[in-house]
């Protein structure tokens, strides 16, 4: 069986883990060429994983590459024109998140799938994780009967680097974007989208939120309370509350947790562990995967317009705490 040869753009920290996590799958895959940004760290990252192809620029990289397909892992304000430039060549993409920095942008790599016929995903990698799909499962399957609130943070102290992206404004920085997206989307999938959104967030100096604490409702009277900081941790678990019980998944929730507790208020407490092997990306790659080879432009599981409705509640929670990527609106 011949592998599925992957072009990656951004050889960073999350690329590192991507390429790791491909050895996981039972079907061959090979890092067949990298993009990066600074000569050295790009090598490096060739060395490491056996990538036979290095490129410095976007145009050679998509002229000159052997690639199925493009795993996009830059800071995310350049998601958009590399996504864009993929589609266009007909390339499929796995998009790390977010998607993009706005709506807008978001709209337009979806046309662009649509025009070009060509599969695109966010790689919002915790939806396929065996941990989110079980609490889905419990849900469906009226254990905690309706839910009534969730409460989920993300919140990781940065190194306090002003040269760091997560500070960065030309970078897409801000505690939202890289990890107030969690929670949010675990509140999106487990309720859609909010009737309304109220949201306060401390600026940092250069004009991104460290922290932001947001607050959901929902016409039928549910609500998601919801935290990112980039200025503390946190270890709460992400818990799900219904009228039957309450669903914690213990910490780290977004990651592999130490198990999830499903609390029934009649017949009392089971623990289920969670175990995989590698970090989880695997799951998702499986998906993108599987939808290439059945020539889907989209996966059911994180369709387009969970990505598009996602970034649009994102879009609002920014602009009530003021967060501005002047570069790009
Ligand atoms: N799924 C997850 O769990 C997860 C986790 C972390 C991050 N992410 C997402 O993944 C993205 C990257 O995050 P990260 O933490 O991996 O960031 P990172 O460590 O800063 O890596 C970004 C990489 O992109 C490179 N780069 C910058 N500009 C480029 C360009 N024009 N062309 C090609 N490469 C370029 C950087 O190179 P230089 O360092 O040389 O500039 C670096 O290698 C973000 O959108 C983030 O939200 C996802």
């Amino acid at each position: 069986m011949k592998p599925t040869k992957w072009g990656i753009i951004g050889p960073g920290k999350i690329a590192q883990v991507f390429a790791h996590d491909l050895k996981q799958l039972n079907s061959p895959q090979k890092v067949q060429a990298v993009l990066g940004h600074t000569k050295k760290t790009t090598e490096c990252f060739a060395t490491e994983f056996d990538v036979p192809q290095v490129f410095m620029e976007l145009d050679e990289f998509l002229d000159k590459a052997d690639i199925d397909i493009v795993y996009v892992a830059t800071p995310h304000t350049l998601h958009y024109e590399q996504v864009l430039a993929c589609l266009q060549r007909k390339i499929p993409v796995l998009c790390e998140k977010p998607m993009t920095i706005n709506a807008d942008q978001c709209s337009a790599l979806i046309a662009a799938s649509q025009t070009y016929r060509t599969f695109l995903m966010e790689g919002m990698w915790i939806r396929f994780l065996p941990s989110i799909r079980q609490v889905m499962e419990l849900v469906k399957n009226g254990r905690i009967g309706k839910i009534t609130s969730i409460k989920a943070a993300m919140c990781y102290k940065a190194p306090q680097d002003s040269d760091s992206r997560y500070f960065d404004p030309s970078l897409g920085g801000g505690s939202l974007l890289d990890l107030g997206i969690y929670p949010i989307f675990l509140s999106m999938l487990l309720l859609g989208k909010p009737d309304t959104v109220k949201a306060v967030g401390t600026l940092s100096g250069e004009g991104v939120d460290e922290d932001c604490s947001i607050l959901f409702h929902y016409k039928e009277g549910q609500r998601a309370i919801l935290e990112s900081s980039l200025t503390s941790d946190t270890e709460q678990p992400a818990e799900i509350t219904g009228e039957k019980g309450m669903i914690r998944i213990f910490n780290p929730w977004f990651e592999r947790p130490a198990g999830i507790e499903l609390h029934l208020y009649d017949e009392g407490r089971v623990v289920y562990p969670c175990n995989w092997p590698g970090h989880g990306l695997q799951f998702e790659t499986q998906e993108v995967l599987d939808c290439i080879e059945n020539k889907k432009i989209e996966s059911e599981w994180h369709p387009h317009q969970f990505s598009l409705n996602l970034i649009t509640v994102l879009d609002e929670i920014r602009s009530q705490v003021r967060v501005t990527y002047e570069l790009y609106e």
